[in-house]
């Protein structure tokens, strides 16, 4: 019988244990989290959401509270396109988060960043290829390209000195979103290193429809494989959104996948950013209190638990301090919701907005607990204590879980 540790992902020489800790925005896939796949042989991510208050957070940097002030006289107007970000504290920000991760890395494995396309920042392009490039610079050892097709991405890179040499990698959820990239990027004579498919049952954004439950990962990740053959392309393909078990990831390694990507299993651990009290949520949660809604204003559905208190919350739009969803006419589905319920209870002291949330306070203040589909199954993977609440794990227990379990089995914790 197979284990995950039967396996390893080829990068060129670079042999690595095929298990990828996600990304997890807003700071949840946090350093210490990432530090520890690559410590134990895998590859971990951090993510550049939100990347100033990140930094802000953990190095005790000021640029929220400065671009706060600079946009105070704006706070009032419900139009906010006069709203930018200073691409050269963007870069600062961008550089000490992945510089500094980078700095701390022991062992064998590998630091990626994952880099969503979604965050706008009424500055698409621009903010885009600050953050891209600040990454190479500070040294990442891989950028994850995800929510967005990111067809000009790589051209943003193009010209720095580190492009053909750090790992570059998409997520994608369909083999169309797949060709449509490999098309683009074949232009700049590149192709990504490494592909990650991600199926309905991820948490965070989902790159499907409301539909999501019609889909299933294995037959996209099969479509895929049988599409780079038939192109005799050699790309890694990762697959991504559900595989909760060692089993599960061998699965899909002896059917020609080369690393799995998992994510929820490490939302209850001790490196995890989540705040801890969040981390019980995440493990007392029924199957029937987790749901997929429309409220992020990307557009994308998102699964997240039914208890967040994002989802209703009538908050005043924060783009001054943040706005990274600001589209590049500085519109965000969140403003043009919430402006209506104003509008409609003008004297009301409290609003609720139930269609759209402000994502960017509610990830930064950890209140939309997004998560995968088998959130569910946590509690099955730790010990509930006397006092009634579940035993945090290290994320080295996971991760060995993962490597070394057979038969479907969950090692519980000493
Ligand atoms: C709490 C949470 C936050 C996430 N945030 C992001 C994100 O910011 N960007 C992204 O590309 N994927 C995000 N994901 C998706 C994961 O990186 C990963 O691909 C997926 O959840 C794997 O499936 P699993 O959670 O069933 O293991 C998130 C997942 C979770 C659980």
């Amino acid at each position: 019988m197979k284990r995950v540790d039967d396996f390893r992902l080829m990068f060129g020489k670079r042999e690595l244990v095929p298990i990828v800790v996600g990304g997890m925005g807003v700071d949840i896939s946090r350093a210490e989290l990432a530090l520890e796949a690559a410590r134990l042989g895998g590859i971990g991510h951090i993510s550049d959401a939100m990347v100033p208050t990140v930094s802000d957070r953990r190095f005790n940097t000021h640029f929220v509270k400065e671009k706060a002030k600079l946009f105070k006289y704006n706070a009032a107007n419900s139009d906010k396109a006069a709203i930018r970000f200073d691409l050269g504290q963007l870069a600062e920000a961008t550089q000490n988060h992945a510089g500094r991760t980078m700095e701390a890395k022991r062992g064998d494995g590998l630091i990626f960043i994952n880099c969503m396309e979604k965050l706008t920042m009424n500055a698409p392009r621009e903010t885009l290829r600050v953050r891209l490039r600040a990454a190479l610079d500070a040294g990442i050892d891989g950028i994850t390209l995800s929510a967005g097709l990111h067809l000009g991405s790589f051209a943003l890179m193009e010209d720095h000195p580190r492009f053909r040499d750090a790992k570059l990698g998409i997520i994608v959820s369909s083999l169309r979103a797949l060709q449509l990239f490999l098309r683009k990027s074949a232009r700049v004579g590149r192709l990504p290193d490494y592909v990650i498919v991600e199926g309905p049952l991820a948490g965070g954004h989902l790159g499907f429809g409301m539909d999501w439950a019609k889909y299933d990962l294995r037959t996209i990740v099969g479509e895929i494989q049988q599409y780079l053959q038939v192109e005799q392309l050699n790309i890694p393909l990762i697959p991504a959104g559900g595989i909760f078990t060692g089993s599960d990831a061998v699965s899909y390694l002896e059917s020609g996948s080369a690393a799995v990507q998992v994510a929820t299993r490490f939302t209850v651990t001790r490196e995890c950013g989540l705040p801890d009290d969040i981390k019980q949520e995440y493990f007392k949660a029924k199957e029937d209190e987790i749901e997929v809604n429309t409220i992020s204003p990307t557009g994308y559905p998102m699964r997240m638990l039914k208890g967040s208190p994002a989802i209703g919350a009538g908050i005043r739009p924060n783009c001054e301090a943040y706005g990274y969803l600001l589209d590049g006419s500085g519109n965000c589905a969140y403003i043009t919701a919430y402006n209506r319920e104003v509008a409609a209870h003008p004297d009301a002291k409290k609003i609720s907005v139930m269609d759209k949330t402000c994502l960017c306070t509610a990830m930064r203040n950890f209140d939309c607990w997004t998560c995968g589909h088998y959130t569910y199954r946590l509690k099955d993977t730790s010990r509930l204590l006397p006092d009634g609440s579940y035993q945090l794990l290290t994320a080295e227990h996971v991760f060995r879980d993962y490597q070394f379990s057979t038969e479907q089995k969950i090692a519980l914790p000493a």
